[in-house]
């Protein structure tokens, strides 16, 4: 039988728009977290919310990978823009992630998780190459899927793709001074959310080809809480799943071609 893609976001409203598109369901209950399994649109998925955090983020990727045999993971929702040009209602595909709070110098390099090598985990590139496609497709038809006067109303004009790296912690991001600092110290960082990176180093471990995809919610800055639950159920659950299910739906290329 085809191995289920995994998909993950760390709050409800994050998957809300996908969900009610699920077929087949089956719904189970590991480790207080409810477990959806499905079809979305032909495809076998398996569906959690993991909850806020880079500890929640990683039980929930450990789980999924070790019981129910996903053949990738997605881990999607929103972030806040760091980089100048990464603006709300804009689409980061990430490339690398990093953990901005891992610091356990003079031991090891700043950023670098310990006894591993690495500061930077890659996503598995043939996803992220899928994604951007569809993501492209996405946004061209952003303003007509979910009205231009709506998106107006968030001041989202022609919401953009940036891919590159994405960095994550525990911390909700939302003054200038920290991001700031954060731009400074990490100055080719796109966005800043909570699991990513965490996801990532699990997905390392298990050799789980992964991607993470992220809606900018607000610029990390004094006014990062500023209708934060709105825009993320009303434009970014929504642009979510028009880019996953035009992903999953994607004709993939021939093994012959
Ligand atoms: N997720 C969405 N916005 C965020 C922010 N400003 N900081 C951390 N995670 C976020």
């Amino acid at each position: 039988m085809q191995a289920p893609v995994a998909i993950v976001a760390a709050m409800e409203l994050e998957l809300r728009a996908l969900l009610p598109q699920l077929t087949d369901v089956q719904r189970v209950a590991r480790a207080g977290r409810e477990i959806h399994l499905g079809r979305l649109h032909g495809q076998r998925v398996v569906l959690a919310r993991s909850g806020i955090g880079k500890v929640a983020a990683a039980t929930t990727a450990t789980l999924l990978a070790a019981e129910f045999a996903p053949s990738s993971m997605l881990f999607t929702g929103v972030a806040g823009g760091l980089a100048p040009d990464v603006r709300v209602g804009d689409v980061v595909l990430a490339r690398e992630l990093l953990q901005h709070d891992m610091d356990a110098s003079p031991l090891f390099p700043r950023y670098e998780v310990p006894l591993t090598g690495r500061a930077r985990f890659a996503v598995d590139a043939a996803l992220a190459d899928r994604l951007a496609v569809a993501t492209a497709a996405c946004l061209h038809e952003a303003p007509h899927a979910l009205g231009a006067s709506h998106l107006a109303a968030f001041g989202i004009g022609h919401p953009r793709m940036h891919q590159g790296l994405v960095i994550s912690g525990d911390r909700f991001v939302s003054t200038a001074a920290e991001s700031s600092a954060l731009r400074r110290d990490l100055p080719d960082a796109l966005a800043v959310e909570m699991e990513g990176a965490a996801v990532a180093q699990v997905c390392a471990d298990f050799g789980l080809p992964l991607a993470v995809l992220r809606v900018i919610s607000d610029r990390a800055d004094d006014s990062a809480h500023v209708d934060f639950l709105r825009f993320t159920r009303e434009v970014a659950s929504v642009l979510t799943r028009l880019i996953v299910v035009a992903a999953l739906t994607q004709p993939r290329p021939s093994p012959t071609a």
